[in-house]
Parts: C-alpha cells; sequence; structure tokens
C-alpha cells in the first residue's frame, strides 16, 4: 500500500482524485494540502474536508497551504471549468472543516515516515516549493518519490499556447520543484489530456455505485464534461489529470517514461511552458537533475482500473 501525501487545489479534476485515493486500496492517504489553483485555498481546505467527511475519514489531516504564488500577483480561478464553489453544481456546507492543520503538519508527515512517503502534487506548485525552502531539500528528498501533475511537452498548453495551469500559476515555484527534488515523475498534459473519462463511463460507474461518493459524482463529472465540451466542442469527455498521476503510482507498468532534464520557464513571452531536451541524444546533465515524464499510456488499463476504483467501496 503506497502512503501519499497529496498536495491539490479541488476543484472537480482533485475532488475526483481526492475519491479514488480514498477508494483505492492500494492507496493510503495520509494528508491532504490545500491550496489555491482551481479555487481559493479556503475553498479548497473546505472541499477537502468534505470530501473526507463523506468517506468517514475525518482523522485524515487537512493542511492549509499556500494562499497565491511567489510573485504576490492575484490570482486567477476557474468558475467555468469548476463550479463556482470547486464541486460543480454541488455546494459543500458553508465554511465546513474537519481536522485542519497548519503548514508544519507536512514536516510532521515526511518525518514519521520518511522513506515510506510519496508526494503527489496536482495543484500549483507553490506549497510543496514553500516545504522545500522551509526544510531544505535534504529533509524533503527523504520521501521515496515525487509524483507532478503539471507541464505539456511538444504540446500545446491549456492556458497559453505552451503552457500547462499548474506550472503557469506559479512557473517560479515548478522550476524550483524540478531542480531540487529528486526521483521525480511529471505526468504532463501530453499524456493527462487522454486520461478521458465519457458520461458513459459515468453512468456504468454510477450503476455499480454503492459507496459514499455515489451521489456526488455523477453532477460533478457531468458538469466537467460540458465544461469540456465548451473549451473543446465535439469532445463528449473530460480528461481526469489528478487521477491519471495516481494511477501511474499504483501502475507504472501502464506508462512509458523518458528520463531528462525538466525546466519551467518564469520569462513573461513563455510563462508556465515546460522544456526538455528530447533529442535521441540529449545533452549530458547532473543525474539529480534527471526527471522521469510520462510520454505514453495503456488507456485501457487505466480506464478498467478507474471503473473498478471507483464503483469500488471504501476500504
Ligand atoms: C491541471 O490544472 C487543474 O485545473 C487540474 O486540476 C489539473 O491539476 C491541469 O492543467
Ligand atoms: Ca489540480
Amino acid at each position: 500500500m503506497k502512503k501519499i501525501l497529496l498536495f491539490g487545489d479541488p476543484g472537480i479534476d482533485d475532488a475526483v482524485a481526492i475519491i479514488y485515493a480514498l477508494l483505492n486500496p492500494e492507496i493510503e492517504l495520509v494528508g491532504l494540502v490545500t491550496g489555491y489553483g482551481n479555487v481559493d485555498e479556503t475553498q479548497a481546505a473546505e472541499n477537502a474536508s468534505y470530501l473526507l467527511q463523506l468517506g468517514g475519514r475525518p482523522d485524515i489531516p487537512v493542511i492549509r497551504g499556500a494562499k497565491g504564488p511567489f510573485s504576490g500577483e492575484l490570482v486567477q480561478y476557474y468558475p467555468e471549468i469548476h463550479g463556482p464553489e470547486g464541486l460543480g453544481p454541488i455546494r459543500p456546507p458553508d465554511y465546513f472543516t474537519t481536522n485542519v492543520q497548519d503548514f508544519s503538519t507536512v514536516f510532521e508527515i515526511i518525518d514519521r515516515y520518511k522513506s515510506e512517503l510519496t508526494i503527489v502534487d496536482v495543484g500549483r506548485s507553490t506549497s510543496l516549493a514553500t516545504a522545500f525552502i522551509l526544510a531544505g531539500a535534504d529533509f524533503m528528498n527523504q520521501v521515496n518519490a515525487m509524483y507532478i501533475m503539471g507541464g505539456a511537452f511538444n504540446h500545446p498548453g491549456n492556458v497559453t499556447a505552451s503552457a500547462e495551469a499548474n506550472f503557469y500559476g506559479d512557473p517560479i515555484a515548478s522550476d524550483l520543484v524540478l531542480e531540487k527534488g529528486k526521483n521525480i515523475t511529471i505526468l504532463p498534459l501530453n499524456v493527462t489530456n487522454y486520461a478521458l473519462v465519457s458520461p458513459q463511463v459515468v453512468n456504468y460507474i454510477t450503476s455499480l455505485n454503492s459507496n459514499p461518493f455515489s451521489s456526488l459524482f455523477k453532477p460533478i463529472m457531468d458538469y466537467y464534461i460540458n465544461a469540456y465540451n465548451k473549451l473543446i466542442p465535439g469532445l463528449q469527455a473530460a480528461a481526469v489529470h489528478d487521477v491519471l498521476t495516481l494511477f501511474s503510482i499504483v501502475s507504472p507498468e501502464s506508462f512509458q517514461f523518458v528520463s531528462r532534464r525538466a525546466r519551467v520557464d518564469s520569462s513573461e513571452l513563455s510563462r508556465g511552458t515546460s522544456r526538455a531536451d528530447f533529442r535521441p541524444k540529449p545533452e549530458v546533465e547532473p543525474l539529480e537533475t534527471l526527471d522521469r515524464i510520462a510520454l505514453f499510456f495503456n488507456y485501457n488499463a487505466f480506464i478498467q482500473n478507474f471503473v473498478t476504483v471507483m464503483s469500488g467501496r471504501l476500504q
């Protein structure tokens, strides 16, 4: 069972990833760090708390993360994709929080589990980068591995022509994490954009469902699929980027990765753009700077696992 400390910004996509983690017998969620991104940080903490309460796991700590990027600029949220409160048409109870902890809990969790722990970041990188700044790279790199959803390699972005939302949100933080972190795996848009869930799959899961998330899953996914359809006319499905990131941890054999040094651009013209040298013979880089970048995955393996986990019972 993988012990996971999940950084995110729920948000529909992140919410489905939290549900997937709670329902997956191969994952033990040991903490949720909520930061700004799809919604503001306060709302993200409330949404995470609500999901944990629904799942009967209010014991899992929700840890308050960053409220904005290192640049100090105002944050742009995405209600048109994730809904006004981040859960599509669902309004979680106002000011609903359980077991909310301050940021030092991140360090307690790393200290407790050390090399048994996997850190997963499916939101803006500010909170994780802050942990590197506060505790230092040696402390952070005690963990087994880090998985980051972000970037778009040789593929269009989703915020600008070349930048993906998590890296665009705080490119300084994303670059810091990639440069300082060891054993990093990146799940970029060039794979996560194909982690598509159709209304038929949603309806099938709903018809099988017998877990506490049953009444929430269909309305949030219908909302998300409708938002995707407006962004990409003709597409009757939505990509669950953050779930695919968790799937890559429990099913690495379903992915093809390449090892390259990835950087994130902070310059005005190409802010948030991820770069790596994909030539067959790239520039030689120091070993510790190499990241594992996902390039392909087995969709059938993913969707079968998604249906099985999402229609299962709580552990
Ligand atoms: C990423 O941005 C967020 O909207 C999603 O939750 C995902 O983490 C995709 O670019
Ligand atoms: Ca996210």
